[in-house]
């Protein structure tokens, strides 16, 4: 794992979206592998920039999202498709059939998670997943138990989700229990991997997850196995790290060319 402390939120979404734009220019048809959630909105805005200030070409990209509430309507603001073409689809030059979100509304479950796992086969596999971290330690929406080699499928939701979201729903609304949601397995199938976290609320997840035993009760412990993830952590979200000065001290002496700039 290659663990940068990046100043703040705006930095480290700007270094990942400076990730993805090499990833397009050198590979125009690129997989995407994408997340919902507060943290990674400045990175669609950076996107969004890129292509309209310097013809970042998403018209060969194909993407897949991480996951959706279950029985919601797409045309819901909290749902997932929603989110994704408000912060990101619509205001770039994708097609509409080179977008892949879990559907909710799915009529056979299982059948639709076969068959999102095969269009990732068939894309190619994803070149680089963006990915946050629940404050117990998600990714995905893989609760804690989650099987560190599960696949696309259903979960509940633990109530601190239920919680941390409910501010994507309006007051008199109930957060869905249920979720369709990539698997770890999926997930760690990824070439590369970007994991942002920022804020005190994700410190613990975060030492946990970097530091701790590889465990399914840390569903992002299991990064430890990935070979190719990048952390970007500002300061709050890396306070917990024992071995924060030696992070430090490793990115400092990077070679240049390691450095993604
Ligand atoms: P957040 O959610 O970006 O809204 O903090 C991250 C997650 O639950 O994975």
């Amino acid at each position: 794992m290659e663990i940068i402390i990046v100043p703040d939120a705006q930095s480290g979404c700007a270094y990942a979206a400076r990730m993805i734009e090499k990833l397009i220019v050198r590979k125009p048809k690129a997989v995407l592998g994408l997340a919902t959630g507060s943290t990674p909105i400045p990175v669609y805005q950076n996107l969004i920039e890129k292509h309209q200030k310097n013809n970042l070409d998403f018209s060969q990209v194909t993407t897949f999202n991480l996951d959706e509430y279950l029985g919601l309507d797409p045309s819901h603001p909290a749902s997932y498709r929603y989110f994704m073409r408000e912060n990101l689809f619509s205001k770039i030059n994708i097609p509409e059939n080179q977008i892949h979100i879990p559907d909710g509304l799915a009529h056979d479950i299982s059948a639709h998670c076969a068959e999102y796992e095969a269009d990732i086969l068939k894309a190619g596999g994803i070149d680089l997943q963006l990915l946050g971290i629940g404050g117990e330690g998600h990714i995905g929406f893989n609760e804690p138990s989650s099987s560190l080699t599960s696949r696309t499928r259903v979960k509940t939701l633990i109530p601190r989700t239920r919680e941390d979201n409910k501010r994507f729903f309006k007051p008199n609304e109930e957060v869905p229990h249920h979720v369709l949601t990539m698997g770890i397995g999926t997930i760690m199938e990824a070439r590369t991997i970007v994991l942002l976290a920022f804020g005190a609320a994700k410190a613990e997840a975060i030492a946990r997850s970097l530091e701790g035993p590889l465990t399914a009760r840390i569903p992002a412990s299991i990064l430890q196995m990935h070979q190719n993830t990048v952390v970007l952590l500002d300061e709050a979200a890396a306070s917990k790290l024992e071995m924060i000065d030696y992070y430090r001290y490793v990115y400092e002496n990077k070679c240049d060319w390691q450095r993604v700039k």
